[in-house]
């Protein structure tokens, strides 16, 4: 039984192929541009990029199994490929922004909405994950400036979010892959505790040994910090994300625990694993 696992370089796929690996399963790995650097010796490893449909045939060739990223722009000849390749099942990285935002306002729920009804209406099986905030989205905003001046700016610190582990939402995806009760699934996934922006700071301090400053910033500061490394919109939503987390508190699933058996991982967990990443 072979699973293709895209975006196999990613936060999350990466975890996905690894612990397909460590059950033994049968994995294709691809990239856009496959760095040997990046993929473990010995991994089959294809180049695909599924913006572009005419590179899927090769990379979906005898498989049964996808683990899939959401891609707007090229999921049409996703579909199209993945059913005369034979792909029984697609396990989508979605967003939970699709049930919480009307896609028709926004267009990271839009994008996540647009796959998720392609494969609805596709002849595939399918399972979605839809996850909240990322843990990983810490290393995005904070990263750069906790290194060089030990400080963040948070327009909203008191916003909480439930940062999700990428290793808890691999997790989610290996057990659907690898077990059959999950067609048909969508899975909202949050992190396993409500935090405030700050008290994630504090947990990332703890975890390096160093106190980190918050400094509270406008809306319009914090747009511009943002789109440093993000296009406007994304930016935009984001800015939206962390307001509307201001007022009200994010909802906590039990998804990780019931779905995989395990207990989701929690922030200062996360900041611990990626203490070097901070330092
Ligand atoms: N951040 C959040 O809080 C959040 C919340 C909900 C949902 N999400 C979803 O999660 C995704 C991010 O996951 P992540 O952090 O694991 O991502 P990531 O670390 O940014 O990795 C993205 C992966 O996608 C691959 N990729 C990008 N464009 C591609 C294309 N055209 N064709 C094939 N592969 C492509 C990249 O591989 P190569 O560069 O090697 O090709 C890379 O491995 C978002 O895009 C969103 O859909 C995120």
């Amino acid at each position: 039984m072979l699973t293709v696992v895209f975006g196999a370089s990613g936060n999350v796929g990466r975890h996905v192929a690894e612990t397909l690996n460590s059950v033994g399963a049968q994995v294709r790995l691809t990239s856009r541009n496959p760095d040997p650097a990046v993929f473990p010796a010995g991994a089959q490893v294809i180049t695909a990029d599924l913006d572009r449909p005419e590179t899927l045939p090769a990379a979906l060739d005898g498989a049964q199994k996808v683990f899939l990223y959401a891609r707007p722009e090229g999921i049409d000849g996703f579909v199209a490929a993945a059913e005369s390749a034979g792909v029984q099942h697609v396990v989508l990285l979605s967003s939970a922004a699709v049930v919480q935002i009307d896609p028709m306002t926004n267009p990271i729920s839009w994008m996540h909405h647009r796959v998720e009804s392609a494969l609805e209406a596709s002849t595939l099986a399918w399972t979605f994950i839809r996850p909240g905030m990322f843990a990983t989205n810490a290393l995005w905003w904070w990263r750069d400036s906790i290194r060089n001046e030990g400080a963040v700016r948070l327009p909203y610190p008191d916003a909480r979010t439930a940062p999700i582990h990428e290793k808890d939402m691999a997790a989610l995806a290996v057990t659907a892959l690898t077990e059959p009760a999950h067609h048909g699934r969508a899975y909202v996934v949050s992190g396993p505790e409500a935090l405030s922006m700050r008290q994630q700071v504090h947990h990332i301090g703890e975890a390096i040994g160093r106190d980190i400053t918050v400094e509270v910033s406008t809306a319009d500061q914090a747009r511009a910090d943002l789109e440093r490394t993000a296009p406007p919109f994304v930016a935009e939503a984001i800015l939206a994300g962390w307001k509307a987390a201001a007022d009200e508190p994010p909802q906590v699933s039990t998804t990780i625990e019931e779905v995989t058996g395990h207990r989701a991982q929690t922030f200062a967990q996360w900041a611990k694993d990626h203490a070097e990443d901070f330092r």
